[in-house]
C-alpha cells in the first residue's frame, strides 16, 4: 500500500476542523501513520510550496502556511493520493463538489483547508514526506480492520 502526505492548514486549524479532516480520512478505512502539530518554519514552507516559486502568490502562500498550526500527517492505503485527492476536492472551493472536504468547508482559494500531495506529480509524495517527517515519527503497526477493508 502506498503512503500519502496529508496537511491541515492554518484556517481549518484555527477553525477546530483538524478533527473532522483526521475523521474523514479514518472512517474512509485510512491508516494513520505519522501526525503532529507544529508551527512550520519558513524555511520549511518554502521547500513545502518550491513547485510555486515563480507563482505570483507564492509570498502569499508561504505566510499563510506559516502564520499558524498546521497537522501535517501520513495516511497509507490502498491507491491512498488518488483516494485522498479526491476526498480533498478541486482546488478552488467554488468547483469543489459538495461532499469533499473543500466543497463542504471552505469558501475561498486562499484558505481551502487541507494539502495533499499531488498524484499527477511523482514522488510528490516521498518528498512531502520526508520534508516534514523523520523515519522515526512515521510508525509501523497492523490495522485491525484490514481484512475488512480489502479483498
Ligand atoms: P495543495 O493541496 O494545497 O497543494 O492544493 P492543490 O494541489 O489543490 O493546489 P496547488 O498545488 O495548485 O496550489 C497550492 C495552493 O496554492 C492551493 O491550495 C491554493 O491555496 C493556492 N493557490 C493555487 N492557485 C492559486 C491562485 O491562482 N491564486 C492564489 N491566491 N492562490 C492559489
Ligand atoms: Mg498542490
Amino acid at each position: 500500500h502506498e503512503r500519502t502526505f496529508v496537511m491541515v492548514k492554518p484556517d481549518a486549524f484555527a477553525r477546530g476542523l483538524v478533527g473532522e479532516v483526521v475523521s474523514r480520512l479514518e472512517d474512509r478505512g485510512l491508516k494513520l501513520v505519522g501526525i503532529k502539530v507544529e508551527n512550520m518554519p519558513r524555511e520549511r514552507a518554502e521547500e513545502h510550496y518550491s513547485e510555486h516559486e515563480d507563482k505570483p502568490f507564492y509570498d502569499d502562500l508561504v505566510d499563510f502556511i506559516t502564520s499558524g498550526p498546521v497537522v501535517p500527517m501520513v495516511w497509507e492505503g490502498q491507491d491512498a493520493t488518488r483516494q485522498v485527492r479526491q476526498m480533498i476536492g478541486e482546488t478552488d472551493p467554488l468547483e469543489a463538489a459538495p461532499g469533499t472536504i473543500r466543497g463542504d468547508y471552505a469558501l475561498d482559494l486562499g484558505r481551502n483547508v487541507v494539502h495533499a500531495a499531488d498524484h499527477e506529480d511523482d514522488g510528490a509524495n516521498e518528498r512531502e514526506i520526508a520534508i516534514h517527517f523523520d523515519d522515526d515519527e512515521l510508525i509501523d503497526y497492523d490495522q485491525h480492520d484490514a481484512e475488512w477493508l480489502y479483498e
